[in-house]
Order: C-alpha cells, then structure tokens, then sequence
C-alpha cells in the first residue's frame, strides 16, 4: 500500500471526516459531515497520487508526465480506512492510492465555477472600486512596513485586493523604489533601466518624460509579458498641477459590460497591436483591450492611447471596434472612477499594471521628480502566500 509520505499542507481541513457516497468505475463521490459532496475522477486521483513512487520526497514535485499513464484507468476498490483516509486501488496498473479527506475537500473541484480571477485560480472575481476608494484608502507608512511583518502584509494585501496603494513617508532619496520592490520580489529591468526617473527632460523618448498631462493607462503594453507591477516614488513635487490619478480597469470593464456588451465583447475578442519604437528599441506586442476568464470576466486591461499603433483589424470589424475602443475610453475618464491625489516628497505607490490604470495632471515648472521601476505580481502574492502559511490556518491548494 502506498503510503501518505508527506503531512497535509492545511491545518482547517485536516482533522475532516468523509464518507464514500459512491464509486463508479472512472470516478468516486466523498461526502462530508456538512452534507457536502464532490466527484473525483479515477484519472485524477492516479495522477496526482502521493508518495515517493510518484513525487519527489525533497519538493513534492512529480515525477511522471500524463502519457506515462495508462489511457483507461479505473477504480477497483475504494474504501475510508480506519485511519480516516480514502484508499483506493487503481486498475490497470493495480496500484494502491491514498488521499486524506481534508486534502480532496480542499482540491475538490467539482462544483467550482472552473475559472478563477487570475492565473491560479484563487479568489474569483476580485471586488472593484470607484472614486469613492479615496474615501477608505489607507497610507501605509514605510517605517512600518519595513519593519513590522503585519504592516508588510497589510500593504502587500492591499496591493493584491485593489491593485493599489499608497505609501507615505519613503525617504526622499534617489534608488527607494528598488529597495520598495525588494520587499516583495525582483526589479524588472527594461529598456527604461532597472528604475526610471520620471521628469520633464530636454529631449524625451517617453511623454512620461515631459511635463504634459497623461491620461489614465496602462504602462508598456507593447512589451510582452507586460510589467505587472508598476513602483512610483515621488523625490520631489511641484506646487502646481501633477496631481495623480488612479482608475481601477477592472471597474471600468464592468461598466463597460453592463451598459454595451456588444462593445464590450470586441473589446475581449480582438487583439490590437501596440508598439514602442527608438533609434534602438523596436517593441511590439498585440494583446486585447480587456482580456476575459474563461467565464468572461476580465482578468486583465490594457489602454494606452501613445503607444496603440495602427489597427489593423478586418475592415468589416474596423467601424465597431472603434465605436467599442471610444466607449471604454470615455468610461476610462469618467470623473465617478478616478482616485486624484497629489504626491509630495516621499510618497509612493504601487499599481497592478493589469488592472489598474495611472496618469497625471500636466505641470508648469521642472521640480517634479518621480522614479519608477517595475516588477511582478507572481511574487508578491508568493510573499503574501508563504505570510499567510507561516500564519496558519488556511487551506491550500497542492
Ligand atoms: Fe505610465
């Protein structure tokens, strides 16, 4: 009999119970003491059996590829043991499986809508904001984080919910933005540098870089993958104009969805080409304005109105596409969706590049000094998870 060679990884589900409410020959149904019910089919269970013969014992990786499974595998025998465990006996290969209850009911999968509101699947459909998020938005304060593991969470929690958030209190000093990022995961070097001073110069190869007003966007859409992350701290202000504005895209979709679904839906459905281009950098990449799950809800924008290059959509899509491209800009600038704030010396923040959009007042003088880097969303919600394991408690999927 194979043998469990590795704890449950979560302490909520681990003292369950359940009871075989059936077994076909290709799959069987537990049942849980809160009336709960869930199938798992025979080839899942084989592929993700436990134990040394089939998972690494050092990092529980497995350590076989699907085709190495038989193509028909069906279930023998099943039973809950004495010890609380499902084992079970796999045909063709007449192998011996075993699985706690509190480790299916949390990778059960039957009943889940199958779609998750980002890459892994966790979480559904995060809730989206408006203007009035100004009215709840909490400063994180740097001195804290940096030193205060909950305050660390607090801020990164923050992030993953909303896509934004605001720090006060970062020193003024040139390279912060880095040291922000490293609390968290790894500075995304590009083309930019690994950070990016963001001022009015001379001879700009940004509009990022002059003193005019920007309009809410996404950065670098052209680059493939896209910056998850985007870090903005503010070394020095301007007393007038500069202000920023935040717009959660996620929101604005949603809008968009509600009140023209026509125009929505070509939105999710064409990809259209974005583009940035010097005397040494030739970036392209194609993606969709809003790009949907697999139940239609977006997990991702992108909106830049500097850096779309030319569509070149069928002729027969161009005119609607259009029409549908200049609805979701107007939803973009509508005054009930924006954050405004003014960033002083010492202020940073964070949004998910995904989803969140930033742009900003235009300014008169030269004093305005920002620096930005990018980094990645993955290991943010990593630190966020491992935060959370060391916390205990909550349930994980393997
Ligand atoms: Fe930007």
């Amino acid at each position: 009999m194979d043998t469990l060679t590795r704890a449950t990884p979560h302490t909520d589900a681990a003292d369950l119970v359940a009871e075989l409410a059936g077994v076909e020959d290709r799959a069987l149904t537990l049942r849980w003491p809160d009336g709960a019910t869930h199938r798992f089919d025979a080839v899942w269970l084989r592929d993700n059996a436990r134990g040394d013969a089939h998972r690494h014992g050092g990092n529980d990786q497995r350590l076989f590829d699907v085709a190495d499974l038989p193509a028909d595998i069906t279930i023998a025998a099943a039973e809950i043991a004495a010890d609380g465990n499902l084992r079970l006996t796999v045909e063709p290969e007449g192998l011996d499986l075993v699985f706690s209850p509190g480790w299916l009911r949390v990778n059960a999968y039957d009943g889940r809508s199958g779609v998750g509101g980002n890459e892994d699947g966790e979480g559904g459909a995060p809730a989206t904001w408006d203007a009035r998020l100004a009215d709840r938005l909490v400063r994180h304060d740097y001195a804290a984080v940096t030193r205060d593991p909950a305050a660390l969470y607090d801020w990164l929690d923050a992030i993953r919910a909303d896509g934004f958030a605001l720090m006060h209190n970062v020193p003024a000093e040139p390279g912060m933005v880095c040291r922000l990022a490293s609390l968290f995961g790894f500075v995304r070097e590009t083309n930019y540098g690994r950070l990016f001073d963001v001022r009015s110069e001379a001879r700009p190869n940004n509009m990022a870089f002059t003193a005019a007003g920007l309009g809410v966007h996404t950065d670098n859409p052209y680059r493939d993958p896209v910056p998850g992350l985007q870090l903005l701290h503010c070394l020095a202000a301007e007393e007038d104009g500069g202000a920023s504005i935040v717009v959660d895209g996620f929101e604005a979709a949603r809008r968009l969805a509600e009140s023209a679904p026509e125009d929505f839906a070509l939105l999710a459905r064409w990809r259209v080409p974005f583009r940035y281009r010097t005397g040494t950098t030739d970036l392209r990449a194609r993606r969709r304005l809003i790009e949907v799950d697999e139940a239609g809800r977006p997990i991702a924008v992108a909106y830049n109105n500097r850096s779309i290059a030319p569509l070149d959509l069928p002729a027969e899509v161009m005119p609607a596409y259009y029409r549908a491209y200049r609805r979701f800009s107007e939803v973009l600038r509508d005054p009930s969706l924006a954050v405004r704030f003014k960033m002083g010396p010492g202020d940073l923040f964070v949004v998910d590049n995904r989803r969140v959009l930033h742009g900003r007042d235009g300014f008169a003088g030269g004093t305005r000094h920002l620096q930005g880097c990018y980094a990645d969303m993955d290991s943010l919600l990593s630190q966020l998870r491992v935060m959370e394991r060391e916390r205990g408690g909550e349930g994980e999927r393997a």
